[in-house]
């Protein structure tokens, strides 16, 4: 996305990404679009395949205790979201950048970020067993929490202070699945049941997407389908929720992390290299595209008018949203999820938020507002 705007601008990119397209095209990501990142996607030409094949939904339901409510985003905040795969981006973004004539290299894994405080930073990199240099005005660290770019150099002599990492972890993990099996529901289920959370969720009137609270040390070997199956079907008390063929599982730790600032000298952190949310709420890739437009605009100033005002401020901007979604990710985590010990007074103390939550105006705007995407942050 940060390529294709600095291509709209005027600027020319490289994309070094360690895996092939085919993997990162088919790689299961989330699937909920804020209004912001909708609007982005449109605004700026690869919002075609979104706006004919994305599920805009007005709301999402809450079961818990054997009752539903809904949460009304559309009457709350004027707002929706769109239910539209991240690899589904991922996969328009790369054919339009192909078809604008940019470059993506792709299997070529960075190995090091160097010079970044110099006006000449590096990328090392490799390529069927070649190194290679790639010399840069600006490095975009987009490579994830275990890729190459957060890992900054120390801090210069007499500059202090350097980078903090802000870290929380989960005894839990998802277990999620794309399934074969026409969604039982129009709008996402977020249940909260003694054994733990689910989800059910959609990619389109076939598909399926579903998840399950588990242990973090489980692994998927010790759920059969049928316990899957069997333990959605409790959990999200939803008798028309068919079994369908698995297309693909996997278990999906949960993490909060921040990295201040987000930033170095020529060197920019977007996306999960600079911050993990757990995944409760869906704002992994939302941040990410709030990040690179605030990015894009930066650089796209640079080279207009050499001023580095706005990418001196880039951090900061983006860090006000960024702690937003850390707290509400967090905040609907602990309302949604079983603690490990099982703590009868804690189970009881959710039953009564959830119930406040269906009951309260204020309480549910709370709710919408920060799922939709708060943007007074
Ligand atoms: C999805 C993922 C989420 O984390 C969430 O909160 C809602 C939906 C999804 O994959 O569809």
């Amino acid at each position: 996305m940060l390529s294709h705007l600095l291509h709209r601008e005027g600027v020319e990119s490289m994309v070094v990404e360690r895996r092939s397209r085919d993997y990162v095209e088919r790689r299961i990501r989330a699937g909920v679009l804020e209004q912001a990142s909708t609007d982005l996607l449109k605004q700026s030409g690869v919002g075609k395949r979104l706006a004919k094949e994305g599920l805009p939904h007005d709301g999402i339901k809450l079961r818990f205790n054997g009752e539903e409510h809904r949460i009304d985003f559309r009457q709350l905040t004027g707002r929706g979201i769109t239910v539209y795969g991240q690899q589904e981006v991922v996969k328009d973004l790369i054919q339009q950048r192909l078809a604008d004539g940019g470059q993506i290299s792709f299997d070529t894994e960075a190995t090091a970020v160097e010079g970044v405080d110099s006006d000449h930073p590096r990328i090392n990199y490799s390529r069927n067993g070649d190194q290679a240099t790639l010399d840069c005005d600006f490095v975009a660290g987009c490579d994830g929490s275990h890729g190459v770019a957060n890992r900054f150099p120390p801090p210069l002599e007499g500059e202090g202070g350097g980078h903090r990492v802000y870290e929380r972890t989960y005894p839990f993990a998802w277990l999620g699945i794309l399934a074969r099996t026409p969604p039982a529901t129009d709008e996402l289920i977020y249940a909260y049941h003694e054994h733990g959370f689910a989800l059910h969720s959609m990619r389109s009137p076939e598909i399926s997407r579903l998840y399950l609270q588990v242990d973090a040390e489980e692994t998927i070997d010790a759920w059969p389908q049928a316990r899957i199956w069997d333990e959605l079907r409790l959990r999200l008390a939803e008798p028309k929720l068919q079994p369908g063929e698995i297309i693909e599982s996997g278990i999906t730790p949960m993490r909060s992390v921040v990295t201040e600032p987000m930033q170095r000298g020529r060197l920019f952190l977007a996306g999960d290299a600079a911050h993990i949310v757990p995944a409760t709420g869906a704002k992994g890739m939302n941040l990410a595209l709030a990040d690179v437009k605030i990015l894009a605009e930066g650089l796209a100033s640079w080279y207009r008018t050499k001023s580095r005002v706005l990418l001196d401020e880039y951090s900061d901007r983006c860090l006000r949203r960024v702690w937003r979604a850390e707290h509400f990710s967090a905040w609907m985590t602990a309302l949604l999820h079983r603690d490990q010990a099982g703590d009868p007074f804690e189970h009881k103390l959710r039953l009564s938020y959830l119930r406040y939550i269906t009951k309260s105006k204020a309480a549910a705007t709370t709710l919408a507002e920060n799922y939709v995407g708060f943007e007074g942050a």
